[in-house]
């Protein structure tokens, strides 16, 4: 079956929609529901079962993806950076399973939007090593070798100058604190800077919802790697969870 069902839990909301897998596009229009405040798990489930309903419930043989932002082993989180804490060590992906009566594939938002631009979107040309990094509530990253995912990296949590820089340049810092986009996009320089001597990458991809405003702060960045807008967008999560489920 080509078509899937992809979840994307985020900090502020939490997004679903069928997808057609062989050629990554949305099969209906996506809906989004505001994630309960707190994000704990029973609400966040509770919230997950109203998507589905809205979406019109799911076939019975559609693959179905969920991607959460945290670090996931084995359908276990593992951390829970902007989420409650009663994520941690949590059976997320039996709890989601219980709920949902049904086998579904959990993994790491992040992660899943840098399989989406693997195999949809950016870096489909890359040879090397493509990192996707989402600008959103928090910063998620996704390395991509080769087309391999190597999975949770947690790079938004870098320290620098003795912080966890997720707090300062994620796009949900540059809302609280009003910064100019210079501002922030001397913040983003110090973060991509780090990312770039630590790993040598071919490409740079930039997701999260403010990647559609791109052209107001990648130009103000000087690296060595080259810097691209995430093709799928917001979109992207939704189709890798959906695209890898139906991997499985
Ligand atoms: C979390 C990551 C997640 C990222 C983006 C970070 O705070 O630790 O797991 O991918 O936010 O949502």
């Amino acid at each position: 079956m080509t078509q899937a069902l992809g979840i994307d839990i985020g900090g502020t909301g939490i997004k679903g929609a069928v997808v057609d897998v062989k050629s990554g596009e949305l099969v209906i229009e996506r809906i989004k529901i505001a994630t309960p405040p707190g994000g704990e798990p029973d609400a966040i489930v509770e919230t997950v079962i109203q998507l589905v309903e809205r979406l019109g419930g799911i076939d019975k043989k559609a693959a179905v993806g969920v991607c959460f932002p945290a670090a996931v082993v084995d359908g276990v989180t593992l951390s829970a950076a902007n989420v409650s804490d009663k994520w941690i060590g949590l059976e997320a992906e039996r709890l989601f399973e219980k709920a949902l009566k049904r086998d579904i594939h959990f993994i790491n938002d992040a992660d899943a939007a840098g399989v989406a631009e693997q195999r949809y979107g950016a870096a489909r040309k890359v040879k090397g090593l493509a990192i996707l990094t989402t600008l959103g509530t928090g910063i998620g990253t996704a390395l991509i070798h080769r087309g391999h995912l190597v999975p949770n990296a947690e790079l938004g949590h870098l320290e620098i100058d003795g912080v966890d820089w997720e707090t300062r340049a994620a796009y949900s810092a540059m809302e609280r604190e009003n910064l100019s986009w210079e501002v922030w996009a001397g913040r983003l320089q110090k973060y991509y800077e780090r990312l770039e001597a630590y790993l040598y990458p071919e490409l740079f991809i930039v997701g999260g919802g403010v990647s559609k405003h791109a052209e107001k702060f990648l130009p103000l960045m000087s690296l060595r790697t080259p810097i691209v807008p995430a093709v799928l967008r917001n979109n992207a999560g939704i189709l890798g969870a959906a695209a890898l489920a139906s991997d499985m």
